[in-house]
């Protein structure tokens, strides 16, 4: 089956999905009968295009390696898009599916949730990877596509690439979770593992992972815990049934962290992680991110790096554990593939019901 792709955002992760898309072509196309053409783009820096018949892929990642603008692909030929912002992309593109790939206002939301509005509203799938609409808006985003017979998924919001919710959709389906508990933020646990293995400075290791491109645009979101906390707002509300806001939950950074504790700890057999937590309490649900020691037992004090990880503690199954990449610009142009995957499949069983 064919999808027609608008993609709002073609900064790192709109370029990873793209680079994906044309390297999987022929994969996509021939196991899963998925064949995606990209038919609008709309980016706030680098200007939009649409083309009904589709966007040669290759050709637009090489004038976007050239440091051009998207409208550059049209070599000088009328470009209506041009002048049009990203909602009158959404709005006047025929895409079957929005992937809203902007970055992430934790405190507005916007303009994504926006841009998801108007993809729904215009009977358009959103899949996204940007965390403010999931994490302050997810009900009401969600009751909108499925008034609207639509999908709206956000399988990049959390740990990037690394399966959660199609994880809860497939595999743990059954099961009722006690507790979720992990690392969701790459940059602050690479930056205690720099600091704890490398003795390094807590200010040159927050510039190294600006510079491996992990942190956010402004870096306070990760070291103070904005970002870990949205996250684990998303899991509260999608996998627990809550409805909590981002001042539900209680947050801590690793600021307040110094060198010397996180070595004293080290010498006790013990390692400081920035740990996100959410479970059932009385009745509502209790979440929050602050730092904590853990022993070197248990499976989340193994976690170094960027990577993030994720204990589930699950009625059926015990206690399990994934890990894997939270953030990248292959890692989560992957997550949007594999929920534009899930819709296919969806889709599909639908035309085999009719
Ligand atoms: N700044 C985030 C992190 C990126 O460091 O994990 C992924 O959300």
């Amino acid at each position: 089956m064919e999808y027609r792709i608008g993609l709002v955002g073609c900064g790192t992760v709109g370029q990873g999905l793209l680079e994906i898309l044309l390297k999987k072509k022929e994969y996509l196309r021939e196991k899963l009968d998925f064949e995606a053409k990209v038919v609008a783009i709309s980016d706030m820096l680098k200007g939009s295009l649409i083309i009904p018949e589709g966007i040669a892929i290759e050709r637009l990642l090489r004038l976007l390696g050239q440091g051009k603008k998207i409208g550059d692909y049209l070599e000088g030929k009328p470009n209506d898009a041009e002048r049009m912002d990203a909602l009158e992309v959404i709005e006047k593109c025929d895409a079957d599916i929005i992937a809203e790939l902007t970055y992430t206002d934790i405190k507005t939301a916007e303009p994504a949730t926006s841009h998801v509005k108007k993809a729904l509203q215009t009977g358009k799938h959103v899949v996204t990877s940007n965390k403010g609409p999931a994490a302050l808006f997810y009900e009401d985003l969600k009751k909108l596509a499925q008034e609207n017979n639509l999908f709206f998924r956000i399988e990049g919001t959390v740990m990037s690439g690394t399966p959660v919710f199609n994880l809860f959709e497939n595999s743990f389906a059954g099961n009722t979770i006690k507790q979720i508990k992990g690392i969701l933020n790459g940059t602050t646990n690479f930056i205690l593992t720099k600091m704890e293995e490398e003795n390094m400075a807590y200010e040159d290791a927050l510039k190294l992972a600006q510079n491996l491109g992990y942190a956010e645009a402004d870096p306070t979101a990760d070291v103070e815990g904005y970002d870990a906390l949205a996250k684990i707002v998303i899991l509260s509300n999608v996998l627990l049934g809550g409805n909590l806001s981002p001042s539900d939950a209680k947050r801590e950074g690793i600021t307040g962290l110094s060198k010397e504790k996180i070595l004293e700890a080290k010498k006790k057999g013990y390692r400081y992680k920035l740990i996100a937590s959410t479970r059932k309490e009385n009745g509502g649900i209790e979440a929050g991110v602050s730092p904590q020691k853990l022993p070197l037992s248990d499976p989340l004090a193994g976690v170094m790096g960027a990577n993030n990880a994720l204990t589930f503690d699950l009625d059926l199954l015990g206690k399990v554990t994934i890990q894997g990449p939270g953030a990248g610009r292959t890692e989560t142009g992957y997550s949007i593939l594999i929920d534009m995957l899930a819709i296919h499949r969806q889709l599909s069983k639908q035309l085999i019901r009719r």
